[in-house]
């Protein structure tokens, strides 16, 4: 990317006004490519299935597909972007999978891990519809994530996951699947946790693995451990106790090349990494309009928006930068409001800011890649552009929104 500057900024807002995103593909391979290496450095059989929902900028999925990667979607709205945007190899994950797209997913040979036993019944009745096709499906193992303090890992602080099929069923579920000649080609133990701490996929790995060598499930080609790791932290962001890319391949792949089933079948490994490989992938500028003074608080007031940036309103800063046209001494501290009229619309609290700031300056915010663009709807503006930046060249790759975009699903 080039060096980044008020000028630059300045010039791609006079290009695209502001509020808008850049993307940087480089950054997103280079973290794609770094995740592959530090499991094909210890096992060649790795499936990197690029987490849809985290983010599916046709543009960003581009660049996935081009690094090899599935496209692991959970919808039949992803799906079919995925079909569109050209992948060949989907992961089809979810708790809602309507017959119909159940269906195609199957008649395209997607690998499909089933969530609830109303998909096995769906895929029983096809599997007797078309006997002599081969049906073969994945299925999702719910995993306790308990730690050996008795403390649930589970995301939230929740007691237990709600997702895939507990041990028991599975009892049942799996002869039934073999009964009726369907294959079980794929085990997924997707388990978000809040700490995305090494030790979890430590759990994981050992469930599935268990489930594995007891159900002999021999024809297994994906052992699919999910996201949910740490990684791509935009700069500012402090990674000095945070795991890195190979801590998570050493436990996975220590545990499963111990293991007797394991390197009896060789699956390949899949992961699922979304936030870890794109968080740091996209930055959100926004101009100043105005500073002002209230009961001894100062305010700068952009036209960017809380909801651009951290959708969940969680109250940590991002990383930021501000770009002055007249640069001087000394900084204040304020917070940064956004556009859209809300109080809660604060971008940052109590940040320093340089004592030039004024209108028709700029903000860069970082790291927001991940459950941004993509929990974003239209709310109170335009949605904003997104431009893809690559060294000295600039792509627009989603321009702002119109009234037409706007109207366009209503029945007037
Ligand atoms: C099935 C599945 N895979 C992958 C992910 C990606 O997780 P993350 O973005 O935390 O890496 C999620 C997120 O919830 C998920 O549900």
């Amino acid at each position: 990317m080039e060096q980044i500057d008020f000028n630059y900024l300045d010039r791609l807002a006079q290009k695209y006004g502001t509020p808008f995103y850049m993307m940087d593909g480089s950054t997103y391979m280079h973290n794609i490519e770094s995740f592959k290496s530090a499991f094909l450095s210890k096992y060649p059989n790795l499936v990197v299935g690029y987490s849809f929902k985290t983010n599916y900028v046709p543009a960003l999925c581009n660049i996935a597909m081009a690094a090899g990667c599935y496209a692991e979607v959970v919808s039949e709205m992803e799906y079919d972007l995925a079909r569109r945007i050209g992948f060949k190899n989907v992961i089809f994950n979810g708790p809602i999978k309507r017959e119909p797209i159940l269906y195609k997913a199957l008649n395209e040979g997607s690998v499909i891990n089933l969530d609830s036993l109303y998909e096995v019944e769906s895929v029983l009745k096809y599997k007797s519809k078309n006997p002599g096709r081969d049906v073969a499906i994945g299925l999702r193992l719910n995993i306790d994530l308990t730690d050996a303090d008795g403390v649930s890992k589970v995301q939230c602080g929740l007691r237990v996951g709600r997702f895939g099929f507990t041990r028991k069923l599975l009892s049942d579920v799996i002869p039934s699947l073999k009964k009726s000649g369907i294959r079980i080609i794929s085990l997924h133990g997707h388990t978000s946790s809040s700490d995305r701490a090494v030790a979890n996929y430590g759990l994981i790995v050992k469930q599935m693995l268990s489930l594995c060598s007891e159900f002999q499930l021999d024809d297994l080609q994906y052992f699919d451990v999910g996201g949910g790791f740490f990684g791509a932290a935009a700069k500012g962001i402090d990674v000095s106790n945070k795991p890195e890319y190979s801590d998570y391949a050493d436990i996975i792949l220590d545990l499963c090349l111990q293991n007797e089933w394991f390197n009896k079948v060789l699956p390949n490994i899949v992961i699922e990494p979304g936030v870890s490989v794109v968080a740091n992938v996209f930055s959100y500028v926004s101009r100043i309009f105005q500073t002002k003074e209230i009961a001894g608080q100062k305010f700068l007031s952009t036209d960017g928006t809380v909801f651009d940036v951290k959708p969940t309103l969680h109250s940590n800063n991002l990383p930021h930068t501000f770009f002055v046209k007249e640069s001087g001494d000394g900084t204040y501290v304020a917070n940064l409001v956004g556009s859209t009229c809300m109080e809660k619309d604060v971008i940052l609290s109590d940040v320093c800011v340089p004592s030039t700031i004024k209108n028709g300056d700029y903000v860069k915010i970082d790291g927001v890649g991940a459950y941004t663009i993509v929990l974003t709807p239209t709310f109170i503006n335009y949605v904003s552009p997104i431009v893809s930046v690559e060294g000295k060249k600039e792509t627009l790759v989603r321009r702002r929104q119109t009234l037409d975009d706007v109207m366009a699903f209503y029945n007037i």
